[in-house]
């Protein structure tokens, strides 16, 4: 097989390298395009590009693969701990028992935020998204967490904190939106079990653990935990870029992920799930998104990559039915979630668009019998997102190759045009 493609343009013969993935997938290597022939690329919305290698994550649309560091995301969701895949993308490998420990003494001694952090919360409106609120908290935390000297102790330092921190910001965020007492981490309980504290424990209610809830959160958090090129890793990626420092370019994947066609779908599947169950109204939801002309779409289905199911949504809805059992919870719409992927599964449009549930299709209804309110869930996502994120950034600054990312353009607005004074025009 050959090592290059030919590119004929004006007369002239190029020959553009082929490089090739450990998983056998295939790249043109365009680097030295515009060099060599004054052409650049045009690919809207980076479906046909790759903007990088990497050793992190290996996702095959076709098959519906995911794997993290070679591992599929199958196992780690029956075996491993959220704390411990954590490990496994930042470091590259699993922990020993030992590595474990001591990743879990730095996530306890970094958990506590700076109580002057308090004052921003209190002074952003009530009405404020919390997606909003992390964004900013996060890229806040460079202003009370200053630089260190040693690159790697820096390095190491900041991205302990953040998974850490991020944790007890979200939860803060959620107890003074409610104008509740803040509860602080507790160093006896474990990442997932300290999560669910802070949030639902009370003084008037102490919060009872159930290792079932907190066994789904830690799924829940593993299923999100990185996902290769997408939306907001790549906003991470292309921020960091100018070598800002990680919480900045954290900030900006939060930004990124809060949009409704990334994390934000999991927000819009409840939206669009409570309202068929008001208005009892699933065939003309389901003709809405069929229809071309209606920018409505069905939240919770398709995606860039996945052409068939997506792995994570099979676990995520076998956790569902489990945990609603276990809780003993009948919630109305589990039953309009299946009715709808059944209808759109034997529907042609879906069927010929390659269109399946994704795994915010059921997430919503696993986080909602957690007990997490429904404008929590894509932080819920970005507290899962959190270390694949990190490794990325991590992964990008150790690249040699890796250089400030910045694409070009065709562009197609007017051609030189004299300046006209006001009184001309
Ligand atoms: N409902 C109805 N039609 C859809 C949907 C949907 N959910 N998704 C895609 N389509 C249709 C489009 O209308 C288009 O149809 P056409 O070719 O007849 O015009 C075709 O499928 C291709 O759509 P694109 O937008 O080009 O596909 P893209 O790969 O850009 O979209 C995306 C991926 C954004 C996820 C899209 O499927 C979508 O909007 N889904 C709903 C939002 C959602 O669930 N997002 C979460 C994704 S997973 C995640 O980020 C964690």
């Amino acid at each position: 097989m050959s090592d290059f493609v030919k590119l004929v343009y004006e007369g002239k013969e190029f020959k553009l390298p082929i490089i090739t993935g450990s998983e056998g997938e295939k790249a043109i290597d365009i680097s030295n395009l515009r060099q060599e022939t004054g052409l650049i690329t045009l690919d809207t919305g980076y479906a046909n590009t790759g903007s990088c290698t990497s050793a992190i994550t290996f996702m095959d649309g076709e098959k519906g693969i995911l794997r993290y560091r070679g591992i599929p995301v199958e196992q780690l969701a029956e075996h491993s701990t959220f704390k411990e895949t954590a490990y496994l993308l930042v470091h590259g490998r699993l922990p020993t028992r030992q590595e474990l420990t001591q990743f879990s003494i730095l996530l306890n001694d970094n958990s506590l935020v700076h109580e002057d952090m308090r004052a921003f919360y209190e002074n952003f409106p009530r009405s404020s998204h919390p997606m909003g609120i992390l964004s900013s908290m996060v890229n806040a935390l460079r202003s009370f967490y200053p630089e260190l000297q040693d690159l790697e102790e820096e390095i190491n330092m900041t991205v302990t904190r953040l998974l850490s921190k991020v944790r007890t910001l979200a939860a803060m965020s959620y107890k003074i939106s409610r104008g509740h007492k803040v509860v602080y981490p507790r160093p006896d309980l474990a990442y997932s079990a300290n999560f669910l504290n802070m949030m639902f424990d009370s003084p008037v209610k102490p919060y009872e653990l159930d290792q079932d809830v907190v066994r789904a959160l830690s799924v829940f958090w593993i299923l999100h935990a990185d996902h290769e090129q997408n939306c907001s890793t790549s906003a991470v990626r292309m921020v960091g870029s100018a070598r800002v420092n990680l919480y900045a370019a954290i900030s900006a994947g939060i930004a990124a992920l809060w949009g409704p066609l990334h994390g934000g779908a999991n927000q819009a599947v409840i939206e669009m799930l409570s309202s068929i169950v008001k208005n009892r109204n699933m065939a003309q939801v389901i003709e809405r998104a069929k229809d071309r002309k209606d920018p409505f779409r069905l939240m919770g289905f398709g995606h860039r990559v996945y052409k068939t199911f997506d792995p994570r949504m099979k676990i995520m809805k076998k956790m569902c039915d489990k945990l609603l059992k276990k809780l003993k919870i009948e919630d109305p719409l589990l039953d309009v979630a299946k009715e709808l992927e059944e209808i759109a599964l034997k529907d042609d449009y879906f069927i010929s668009h390659n269109l399946y549930p994704n795994v915010d299709f059921y997430s919503g209804i696993v986080l909602r019998a957690i007990g997490i309110p429904t404008n929590m869930f894509t932080v819920m996502f970005a507290i899962g997102r959190l270390p694949g994120w990190i490794a990325q950034w991590k992964e990008s600054l150790d690249d040699p190759n890796w250089k400030l990312c910045r694409p070009r353009q065709i562009y197609i607005g007017p051609a030189q045009t004299d300046y006209v004074s006001i009184d001309k025009r």
